[in-house]
């Protein structure tokens, strides 16, 4: 039985990592350890300071939009009250007293809308269940559906007592097919900023006594210790890179795509698979284009992301500029697999590779940077003469049906215990997650815990992808990879006159010269 008393050994302080240790201090656990390769401590979750985990990123969305998946609503909702006490905490505390990366100024979550469009001139079914299930929760007021002339008088009347540019927002996308498509607009929903919420939330469980391991060999897992055979098999702790064993009662592997991994029973239910995200970096002196994508401008936005099992082209997304200038684009209809072979178990298994792993990701699939040149060419055809200025490969760890796995793994006497599957959405709930985990822990059922369960892929049957192994034709082994020449609209010392790209570059007589 996992108690208070419990001796708790974390490996991974990413979203499911942290949650975890916060919400296992907050239910008076005495001794709470995190281990991390990661020097968070020094790095703060930055992306561009070596950091690569799904977590350690600019930006993710919040929303509460699921479809039928009311649990996930719940779980989304239940998080938005406390995002924006931490946005409160964060503003009243002096900057003395906040870990690197974070200062009183920053926002950890803006509410600055998200705006889904289908691919079509009515809501997809997607859309359409979401709206409904949001009816439900009391929530169909902040949604409004571009179609809908009394939604849209809703909004506009909102507009009027507090000037928030939804007009601007609503119509974001209007350049898509020529403003033919439907959509909505989620008022409640917005952008979470995921590399300083994350060193918020460390900053938490530090404040709280979790104790963090970090670095490149003493946070780094090597090797689970275990005693016993058989019935009597147990995990007692773990080996680090450094030599040192660490005693635990209980081992949690909440290693995002490195999960598998280490945990190898985890690998029938766990796939590793990269999403394709680019940046645009806004030059200094472009003003009108720092406000027109600004957050308070500027919504979140998809296209044609119906439900999880989005078309090859399709499962669009973008961000409102952050502080920095950087607007994010996303494209998820396709995600790609790195299958190696697991240097201990000789496994054949997908695998995280990024800019700051051994064997490094430079570029994205050539086919991911032609769909977003094509979609963010048609949207926002003033960005194309900037060009796409860095792409990320970001590790996803989808489960066989998309639902997070929290639970024990079988035949440990519940002394390890896996905390993963983010499946591409799991950023939002890093306030509540962990309240869930320690239920799951301590074998207490609730509303979420059934969905967590350990569970089995069914030979034969549909399993996100992970059925179809490294001959998904989704391998990076097998696919044709873009070149930094391929980031751009126009190619390097091409003229070209009038058209798109005339208008963004303002060459001399509107003959733009090089883009
Ligand atoms: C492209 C993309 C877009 C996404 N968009 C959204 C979104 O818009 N909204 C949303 O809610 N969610 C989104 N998600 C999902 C969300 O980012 C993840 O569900 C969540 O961040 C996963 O957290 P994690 O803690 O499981 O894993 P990770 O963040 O990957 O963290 C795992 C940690 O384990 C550590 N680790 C790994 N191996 C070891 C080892 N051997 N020893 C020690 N430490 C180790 C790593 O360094 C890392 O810190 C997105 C994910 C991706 C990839
Ligand atoms: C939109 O739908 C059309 C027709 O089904 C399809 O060809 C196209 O790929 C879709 N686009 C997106 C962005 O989903």
């Amino acid at each position: 039985m996992t108690t208070t008393g419990s001796k708790i050994a974390i490996i991974g302080a990413g979203v499911f990592g942290l949650s975890t240790a916060l919400h296992l201090k907050k239910q008076g656990y005495k001794d709470v350890t995190v281990f991390d390769y990661q020097p968070y401590d020094q790095n703060a979750y930055n992306p561009s300071e070596g950091c690569d985990s799904a977590s350690a990123d600019v930006n993710k969305i919040y929303r509460c939009s699921y479809g039928d998946e009311i649990e996930y609503q719940d779980l989304a909702l239940s998080g938005r009250p406390i995002w924006l006490e931490w946005n409160e905490q964060l503003r009243s505390t002096p900057a003395d007293q906040l870990p690197k990366g974070l200062t009183p100024e920053d926002d950890l979550f803006i509410p600055c809308g998200f705006l889904r469009m289908s691919n079509g001139t009515e809501l997809s079914d997607y859309d359409k269940e979401c709206l409904v299930q949001l009816e439900k929760a009391g929530l169909r007021d902040y949604n409004h559906v571009l179609s809908n002339k009394e939604d849209l008088e809703r909004l506009w009347e909102l507009e009027k007592k507090q000037p928030s540019h939804w007009r601007e927002k609503v119509y974001a996308l209007n350049h898509l097919q020529e403003g033919r498509l439907d959509g909505f607009i989620d008022t409640s929903a917005g952008v979470t900023l995921a590399d300083k919420s994350c060193a918020w939330a460390r900053h938490l469980c530090e404040k709280a006594g979790v104790k963090f391991v970090l670095g490149p060999e003493k946070g780094r897992f090597d090797e689970l210790l275990v005693e016993g055979e058989r019935e009597s098999r147990k995990a007692v702790g773990l080996k680090t890179m450094d030599g040192l064993e660490h005693k635990a009662d209980v081992v949690i592997a909440a290693c995002g795509g490195w999960t598998p991994g280490v945990v190898p029973e985890a690998s029938q239910l766990l796939e590793t698979t990269a999403g394709s995200v680019c940046t645009i970096t806004l030059p200094k002196d472009r003003q009108d284009l720092w406000d027109k994508f600004s957050p308070e401008q500027f919504p979140v936005w998809a296209y044609g992301l119906t439900g999880h099992n989005s078309p090859e082209y399709g499962g669009f997304y973008g961000f409102p500029r952050t502080k920095e200038g950087k607007i994010k684009i996303g494209y998820r209809g396709r995600k790609w697999t790195n299958y190696q072979t697991h240097p201990k178990t000789g496994q054949r298994i997908s695998t995280p590779k990024t800019k700051y792993t051994t064997d490094k990701a430079v570029n994205l699939p050539k086919k991911a940077i032609t769909y977003i040149k094509e979609v963010v060419g048609e949207v926002f055809p003033e960005l194309k003469g900037i060009g796409i200025t860095d792409t990320r490969m970001c590790w996803y760890t989808d489960s066989i049906d998309n639902s997070f796995v929290i639970d024990y793994v079988p035949g440990y006497s519940d002394s390890l215990f896996v905390c993963s599957g983010g499946s591409g959405h799991g950023f939002k709930f890093l306030p509540v997650l962990g309240k869930h985990v320690v239920n799951a822990l301590e074998k207490k059922t609730d509303q979420f815990t059934p969905l967590w369960h350990w569970r089995s892929r069914v030979p034969g049957e549909h399993a996100n992808g992970l059925e179809e192994g490294e001959m998904s034709g989704r391998n990076l082994a097998s696919l044709e990879m873009a070149e930094e020449e391929d980031w751009q609209w126009v190619k390097k010392g091409e003229i070209k006159v009038g058209g798109d790209v005339e208008d963004i570059t303002k060459g001399v007589n509107g003959v733009a010269i090089k883009a």
